[in-house]
């Protein structure tokens, strides 16, 4: 007995209710299982040698994501013991001996079987950038021992560089804008450049050196402070530059030195009164620390054997008058420029300002959007409170404690006369240490760029990808449903009869 017409139909509808049923079943099978089973994960290794320490960063990310956006985070943030690579100038070797602890916690965090294929990278900034100006052979011993200890390991060494300036405030401005997705944005199955407003400036400081990095709303009218990339398919051009001898330690020495000349001329240098240090706070110094800084120029020559005995007198208006001579501010009265003849074209949109402006600010408790009236007062307050009472309200921090007052009132000197800042702008600078859970500085975007990992054009495929498999998806969930109800309806109301 042949089929009915009625009852083919049926089966045609209850076959497609199957054939779209199971593969509605497949696929979301296959998205459970490449998000339950993750991809294989991936390292990446980048230490930063700065002027006081080195850091080592261990990066990871999940393989099939490796050109998405904001994908890559920090597995490890190892701190080298000692001071920085440039401090080694006489016994090199130490320099490299020096990072085997934690190139050991690396390796026991990245899986062995993938050490070979962990690109690893040594970036040195401003503290050999000072040494390679005095001593170049010495900077280049320092750089062949780290390069033996890592070439020696099992990883992946790629090279140890000097980093220049420039390329220093840029790296930093990739790290922040990739980690908070301010490059590509996906939204609604598309990959799109987020508006212009979006992008965030970064403020740097390091013991050296200091680096802003930002995207004017002008144009950059010196080339030489011009950076420019091509990722994600979009352009950008940013003003970038470098002070070198501004950042915190060598802006500490030269204030001291500053303050060390007038007296010098009267008397063989001794007891230094300073300003910028609490009243009752009293410390010895050999003048050799000042002596070797290359940052630091003194008309009278100083005696390196002799020591050098400072007291505080607490005073935040004679520390800020002294601050100020560290720069010559004259350039801004034709134009664009920052200081010390620098250009630089107003400051614009939102900044993120890390390191020694994060460390200083975050234990002045100004790290809130506080107003800069309000920053400023806080500040001096701090400076005018007697050292006895400083000393017993952070115990446990003697290390630093007696520099916040004197970096504090830097950083508002650097941000407000020489950067530019003011009432308006002053808010829309925001104090970090890290973003999405990753430390900011240099090294990420180091990475990201030298790995290839941020592509120049906007990757096609990956809307095709998993828009398309959605789609699909729910496609064929709505053609089950209705090859269902059909066949329901058949049943029901036709095979009655
Ligand atoms: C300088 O100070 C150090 C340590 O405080 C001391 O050992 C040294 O003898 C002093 N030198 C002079 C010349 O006073
Ligand atoms: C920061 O805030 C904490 C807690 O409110 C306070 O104990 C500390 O003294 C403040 N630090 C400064 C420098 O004012
Ligand atoms: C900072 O605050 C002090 C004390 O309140 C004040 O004397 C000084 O003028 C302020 N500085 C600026 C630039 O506003």
């Amino acid at each position: 007995m042949g089929l009915s017409c009625k009852e083919r139909i049926f089966m045609v509808l209850l076959g497609v209710a199957t054939a779209s049923g199971l593969t509605v079943l497949v696929l979301l099978l296959v998205e459970a299982t490449s998000v339950l089973l993750p991809a294989e994960t991936k390292f990446g290794i980048v230490l930063d040698a700065g002027s006081s320490h080195t850091s080592l960063f261990v990066y990871q990310w999940p393989s099939d994501k490796e050109k998405d956006t904001g994908v890559v985070s920090q597995a490890l943030a190892c701190q080298v013991e000692g001071p920085g690579i440039s401090s080694y100038a006489l016994n090199p070797v130490r320099a490299g001996e020096s990072l085997k602890d934690c190139l050991e916690e690396a390796l026991a965090l990245v899986p062995r079987g993938q050490h070979q294929e962990t690109p690893t990278f040594l970036g040195a900034t401003a503290g050999m950038r000072l040494l390679r100006q005095k001593n170049s052979s010495q900077a280049g011993d320092i750089l062949e021992a780290v390069s033996q200890v890592l070439g020696r390991s099992p990883l992946d060494f790629r090279g140890a560089e000097v980093l220049a300036g420039q390329d220093e405030g840029a790296f930093g401005w990739i790290t922040v804008n990739y980690l908070l997705g301010r490059l590509v944005q996906y939204s609604s199955g598309q990959w799109t450049q987020p508006a212009e407003g979006m992008l965030l400036g970064t403020l740097d400081m390091g013991g050296a050196s200091t680096q802003i990095c930002f995207a004017p709303s002008g144009p950059i009218l010196d080339q030489s402070s011009q950076a420019t990339f091509h990722l994600y398919g979009a352009n950008y051009s940013v003003y970038t530059h470098s002070h070198l001898c501004f950042g915190r330690d060598q802006v500490l020495l030269r204030l001291l030195a500053g303050l060390l000349q007038p007296s010098l001329q009267s008397s063989p240098a001794s007891l230094l009164r300073h300003p910028c240090y609490h009243s009752g706070y009293q410390t010895t110094l050999p003048l050799a620390t000042l002596s070797e800084s290359p940052c630091v120029r003194t008309a009278a020559p100083l005696d390196p054997t002799q020591n050098l005995t400072i007291e505080g007198t607490g005073n935040p208006g004679a520390c800020v008058t002294a601050l100020r001579g560290l720069f010559n501010f004259s350039c801004q009265d034709h134009g664009a420029c920052a200081f010390d003849g620098v250009y630089q074209p107003p400051v614009q949109g939102q900044f993120y300002a890390f390191s020694n402006f994060y460390y200083t600010f975050h234990f002045l408790n100004l790290t809130s959007r506080q107003l800069l009236g309000t920053v400023n007062a806080t500040v001096w307050k701090f400076c005018q409170r007697p050292w006895k009472l400083v000393e017993t309200s952070y115990p446990g921090q003697e290390r630093w404690l007696p520099d916040y007052c004197a970096s504090g009132l830097y950083i508002l000197t650097l941000l407000r006369d020489g950067y530019g800042f003011q009432e308006e702008s002053w808010p829309s600078i925001e104090f970090q240490k890290q973003a999405a859970g990753t430390d900011i500085g240099w090294t990420l975007g180091y990475m990201l760029n030298l790995t290839g990992m941020i592509p120049a054009e906007a990757p096609a495929e990956w809307q095709a990808q998993s828009y398309g498999v959605w789609v699909a998806g729910v496609a064929l969930a709505v053609l089950t449903l209705l090859a269902v109800l059909g066949a329901a309806a058949v049943h029901l109301f036709w095979l009655r009869d």
